[in-house]
Parts: structure tokens; sequence; C-alpha cells
């Protein structure tokens, strides 16, 4: 059984109702409720939200020791946060950054992510299927598919 860490950062846990032309009208919930069940048996999953730098920080950390591999969508950290950069450079374990949207067709402030350089993939504007695709990937990495 391999364990991943799925962490979504700031402001992720108002989906459904922030942004629904961009982001899609599932909750949280939802989403991690379907990504569950596109993996039947085989993956043990470690969902958390959090709108707090240093838990996520804290939860990187921990997954690089706990789990087999880490999916992380940063939220608006993506584009200043260093101290999550360092957190995830130090992590060893198989480690994809996902974004519901497509940042680089959005702001210009968005297309640019800090963090990108210290994970092995990235997944950007494919909405709830690019955790799938982040998740197949670890697998993969894993040897499990
Ligand atoms: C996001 C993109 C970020 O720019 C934004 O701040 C988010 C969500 C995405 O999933 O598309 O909160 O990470």
């Amino acid at each position: 059984m391999k364990r991943i860490s799925v962490l979504n950062g700031v402001n992720l846990g108002a989906l459904g109702t922030r942004r629904p032309e961009v982001y899609g009208s599932r909750t949280l919930a939802d989403i991690e409720e379907w990504i569950s069940a596109e993996f039947p048996g085989g993956v043990e999953f470690d969902f958390r939200q959090t709108d707090y730098e240093g838990e996520m920080v804290g939860w990187v950390r921990e997954a690089g020791r706990s789990s087999d591999g880490l999916v992380i969508n940063p939220g608006a950290w993506t584009h200043y946060s260093y101290a999550l950069h360092d957190a995830l450079e130090a992590v060893e374990v198989p480690k994809v950054e996902a974004h519901l949207s497509n940042i680089h067709a959005r702001e210009d402030w968005r297309r640019h992510s800090v963090v990108s350089p210290a994970v092995d993939a990235t997944v950007v504007g494919m909405g709830v299927f690019g955790y799938k695709v982040a998740v197949s990937y670890v697998l993969e990495r894993l040897g499990r598919v």
C-alpha cells in the first residue's frame, strides 16, 4: 500500500464557491472523494488543506518522512513562498505541483512559480483531472503502474 499526501494550500478550502468559472464548482471534499474513487485500492491518501504557511511547511516535511509521494497545490503561495520552496527542496519523495487553472494564461504575476524548481513535475490547467495525472505520475515513479 502506497501512501500519498495531497496537500492544498491557501484559499483552496473555499473551492465550490470561489470563482467557479475558474476553479470549477466542486468543493475540495468532492475533489478528494473523486480522487480516492479514481484509485481504488493500493493507495492510501492523506488529504489536507490549510491557510497557514507554517503549517503547510510542516506538512511538507512530514510527507517527506511518512508518505511515499506528494502532490501539492500551494494556491497563491506558489508565486512567492520561498519557505515552501525550501521545504519542498528538502523532501526526497516524488513530488508534483498541481494547479486547477492554467496559471500561464492568467494575470502576469501568476505565470511564475517559485516552487516549481523544487518539484519533479507540474500540472496546470487540467482542472481536477490534474490531480489524477499528478497521482498517476507519483505512482509511476514508485513503480506501481
Ligand atoms: C491555483 C492558482 C493560483 O494562482 C491561485 O492563487 C490559487 C489556485 C490553481 O489551482 O489554479 O489559489 O493554485
